[in-house]
């Protein structure tokens, strides 16, 4: 929380300034404890063999998960520590257990499917699914297979829920490589990213914006008046106005390297980004990190997870219930930072 911002405020039923003064003193000893600290690192581990948990998604009321996209193109649901992970979910109608569970080549993305983020809508209880492969997708509550949206896309990476209007933002990285050109000696990225909207109602794709420098996650703001959209490779986020005199108009907000999700925060108007500093122009140490920022593009906290993930790019940090979860495609854990 920010302390400063609380001056201005007057409260006319107080009696008295000194308890004001506490009770202001206290929030800001105690936001500031709660928000600065993120030290105790444990694992939510995958089934022996499985790989590459780059997202998170939790339901709420009751909260269960975390639910994640995994490399072999499940998406698998955390049923605590005595049972782990268990299947939830799956994109392709083409994919066996037998041929695709515990797979990590590359080549069989296509059948086995690839998902890539998940967001839930809660008032309809629907969990929408980016799949690198399989395009725009969605699974009701008893997960299974799930229905494409929308496809014919090359290399899709984010999805996020417009919590008020039900509408689903989404972004594809290129127009000309998919995911399995990344990991190829000489690979170059481009700038032909999308930023898009499916509404649920009309059935209908908008591309927002076009010429993007990679992909990365979009995240909604919860008062639904705008977007925030990452470039992975363009070194920085914007804000895609959906409300007011700058609607249908996007502005740079912030300046980060190579920016993966974003995810909102638990403070009102913050978000999360996904940092991997190094990774593209490759550097010889890639310093994965979470950046808390506001609205203004105001940074607010930078946390380093580079013990923990060892030069390994981030896709994902996730604050749920005072809880931090970072995902990677190059890990077989979800890390936890808690307090
Ligand atoms: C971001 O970087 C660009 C290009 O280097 C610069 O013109 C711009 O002022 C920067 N924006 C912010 C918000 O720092
Ligand atoms: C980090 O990873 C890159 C790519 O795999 C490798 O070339 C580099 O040597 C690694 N750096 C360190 C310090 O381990």
């Amino acid at each position: 929380m920010q302390c400063s911002s609380m001056a201005p405020f007057t409260y006319p039923n107080m009696a008295s300034p000194q308890i004001l003064l506490i009770y202001i003193t206290f929030l800001c000893i105690f936001g500031n404890f709660v928000s600065s600290q993120f030290t105790n690192f444990s694992t939510l581990v995958l089934p022996s063999g499985v790989t590459g948990p780059e997202s998170a998604a939790f339901t709420r009321l009751p909260v269960t998960g975390p639910f994640t996209t995994v490399t072999d193109g499940r998406i698998m649901r955390w049923r605590g520590p005595r049972i782990g992970f268990v299947d939830f979910a799956f994109t392709s109608p083409t994919r066996t257990k037998r041929r695709c569970d515990g797979t990590t080549d590359p080549n069989m993305g296509p059948t086995c499917g690839r998902p890539m983020a998940l967001s839930f809508h809660p008032a309809t209880n629907l969990l929408y699914i980016a799949d690198a492969y399989r395009g725009l997708l969605v699974v009701g509550p008893l997960g299974g297979l799930a229905t494409q949206l929308a496809g014919g896309f090359k290399f899709l990476s984010g999805v996020d829920v417009d919590l008020l209007t039900g509408n689903v933002y989404f972004s594809d990285v290129s127009l000309t490589y998919t995911i399995r050109d990344v990991t190829q000696p000489g690979f170059r990225p481009d700038s032909t990213g999308r930023f898009m909207r499916y509404n649920p109602r009309t059935k209908q794709v908008s591309v927002l914006l076009s010429g993007l420098n990679g992909g990365g996650g979009p995240a909604v703001s919860s008062d639904g008046t705008f977007v925030l959209v990452p470039e992975l490779t363009g070194n920085r986020i914007s804000k895609y106005w959906l409300a007011g005199p700058k609607a249908n108009t996007a502005e740079p907000l912030l300046n980060v390297t190579n920016p993966n999700k974003i995810k909102r925060a638990s403070g009102y108007g913050e978000f999360w980004a996904a940092v991997s500093d190094g990774f593209m122009p490759p550097s010889p140490l890639i310093t994965p990190q979470g950046v808390r920022f506001d609205s203004n593009g105001l940074v607010l906290q930078t946390i380093s997870f580079a013990k923990e993930f060892v030069n390994k790019t981030i896709s994902l940090v996730q604050e749920q219930d005072g809880k931090l979860y970072v995902g990677s495609r190059f890990t077989n854990f979800i890390g936890v930072y808690s307090n």
